[in-house]
């Protein structure tokens, strides 16, 4: 699917900085659509059109009424019949409104929809016959950059409270902000999942602080936060609670975002939008939440990570002992194969080990990979017996690991340095320069879809007629193993000046990064 983002890059010569201004509208103005009570389009310029075109880029629907356009719009594009107020709009810069008919004919043969789009009138009984709309121009540095239409139930027709009157006021009040440039603020970035909405609760201040008016949630809110008195006329100090959110927005003439705790157990988001008329403190629009349960769910979450880390130290721990364990046995047996043997199982133990280290340290279900490599070869290095100097040096990386496929990786990357530092440069290798240099290096990759890790070093190579796929010895067929079946990947060996030895696995779909804006 494409998202808004991509496609106004896509199909429009905005600028990167506009761009960059639309995606914060497209950000925030779920406000807008509440307090409007009506759906939102952002329409931007399409491509090289002439006459000119629009390209739906947005949509948002009111959680605090029923939509107009159960109709998906983005990607349509339209042209200065099917939207004139629009592209008067836009390219005068001011704010354009009217009434429109619902629903308006579809032209036969014509692919583009008029706006608004209400063909499917049959499943919303109630709809009007009449909307309102309104085109606002989206103006930044200077220059109305996109449109953004509102369209809802024409307002002279219905009763209307207390309430909609202050949220209809607000909107307007945003609106030419958007028109002027004002809004969304330039460098704001308040706007994540905890961000409060319109329906968590409104409070309306003059340009001193005062409150004007509160939502029903918003008094509530405030309730929970110990507040029993009238709260018209006072300011939220006053009140009694001690946030600063309002009076640095502002004073500061930009948006604050602040948590406060009040009495044991309730925290609130304070979200203050101060109101501008040509660049003047008027007001402001504060959204309050009530963040207490989310944040109880918070700490449970992390008292919940906690134990995970806390599980795999103790299983470290436990590999740790068993290590030992084995190391204790084998310092008891005579040297020969046995010995070898219980050694070997130590350092398996022990390479295992180093993984639930990691993650032990680390929250989530992933590992750094690199952290493992490094103590990997540090194991590696301490298990150096012969008078070979041996160096082992690691470039690349392949990012986070699945914890799964971390421990198995692990395994088989121990065994191929112990196999180098033991085989490459020992006793039986043809090199008779005894005290020289050797050089073992571990080169990670991770391109798309592909992670691969390199084992190579400069000494003698491998046997004559030696074949990964057929050994039978038990650290190489352990190896083999595990990246075929276990891993699912390939494995492949080869005398290069040395030994290669190559790994290359598939990475599961899915993990790739959402291409961005500006990318
Ligand atoms: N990096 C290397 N350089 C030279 N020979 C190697 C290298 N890696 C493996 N070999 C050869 O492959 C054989 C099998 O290795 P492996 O299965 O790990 O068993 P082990 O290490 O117990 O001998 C080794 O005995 C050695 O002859
Ligand atoms: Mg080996």
């Amino acid at each position: 699917m494409t998202t808004p983002a991509e496609l106004a890059v896509l199909h429009t010569d905005l600028d990167v900085a506009s761009l960059d201004h639309l995606q914060r509208l497209l950000g925030c103005w779920g406000v807008l659509s509440d307090l409007s009570f009506c759906d939102l389009l952002l329409l931007a310029p399409a491509q090289g059109a002439n006459p000119p075109q629009l390209v739906v880029i947005g949509q948002v629907r009111p959680t605090t009424s029923a939509t107009l356009m159960p109709a998906d719009l983005v990607g349509e594009l339209m042209t200065a019949d099917d939207a004139p107020m629009a592209i008067e709009a836009l390219q005068n810069g001011d704010i354009v409104s009217g009434v429109v008919p619902v629903p308006v004919a579809e032209h036969p043969g014509h692919r583009n929809r008029p706006v608004p789009h209400a063909t499917d009138t049959a499943e919303l009984p109630t709809v009007p016959s009449e909307a309102s709309l309104e085109c606002v121009p989206v103006r930044f540095e200077g220059r109305a950059v996109a449109v953004m239409l509102r369209i809802g139930a024409v307002e002279s027709r219905r009763r209307t409270g207390r309430l909609e009157r202050v949220y209809r006021d607000v909107y307007h009040r945003l609106a030419s902000m958007v028109a002027s440039g004002d809004y969304p603020f330039v460098g704001e970035d308040v706007t994540g999942e905890d961000t409060p909405r319109v329906g968590d609760g409104l409070v309306l201040v003059d340009d001193k602080g005062t409150i004007v008016f509160a939502s029903p949630n918003a008094m509530s809110a405030l309730h929970r936060m110990g507040v029993s008195a009238a709260v018209e006329g006072s300011t939220l100090q006053q009140l009694g609670i001690e946030e600063t959110a309002v009076a640095r927005a502002l004073g500061s003439g930009h948006p604050i975002i602040e948590e406060v705790e009040r009495r044991p157990d309730v925290i609130v988001l304070v979200h203050c939008t101060p109101l501008l008329v040509d660049g003047q403190v008027t007001g402001g629009m504060v959204l309050l939440r009530d963040v207490t349960d989310l944040r109880r769910l918070d700490r449970l979450l992390l008292s919940k990570d906690a134990a995970i880390r806390e599980v795999h130290h103790r299983v470290k721990n436990n590999l740790q002992t068993i290590s030992s364990l084995l190391s204790l046995q084998a310092r008891r047996l005579e040297p020969g194969k046995g010995q070898e043997a219980l050694r070997e199982a130590e350092r398996r133990v022990r390479s295992i080990a180093v993984v639930h280290e990691v993650l032990s340290r680390e929250p989530g279900e992933e590992v750094p990979f690199h952290e493992i490599v490094e103590a990997l070869v540090r194991m590696a290095k301490d298990s150096v017996v012969s008078d070979h100097h041996i160096d082992i040096h690691v470039t690349g990386d392949i990012g986070d690991v699945a914890a799964g496929v971390a421990t198995p990786l692990a395994v088989a990357l121990a065994e191929l340095l112990q196999n180098a530092v033991e085989h490459a440069f020992g006793a039986t290798a043809p090199r008779e320069d005894a005290g020289a240099q050797g050089r073992v290096d571990v080169v990670l990759a991770n391109d798309d879809g592909h992670m691969t890790l390199q084992v190579r070093d400069d000494g003698c190579g491998l046997p004559e007629g030696f074949d990964i796929a057929r050994t039978t010895s038990l650290g190489l067929s352990i190896v083999r193993d595990l990246v075929t079946s276990q891993l699912g990947g390939s494995i492949a060996m080869e005398s290069r000046h040395g030994t290669m030895v190559s790994i290359d696995l598939p990475v599961e779909q899915g993990r790739r990064r959402r291409p961005g804006l500006s990318a």
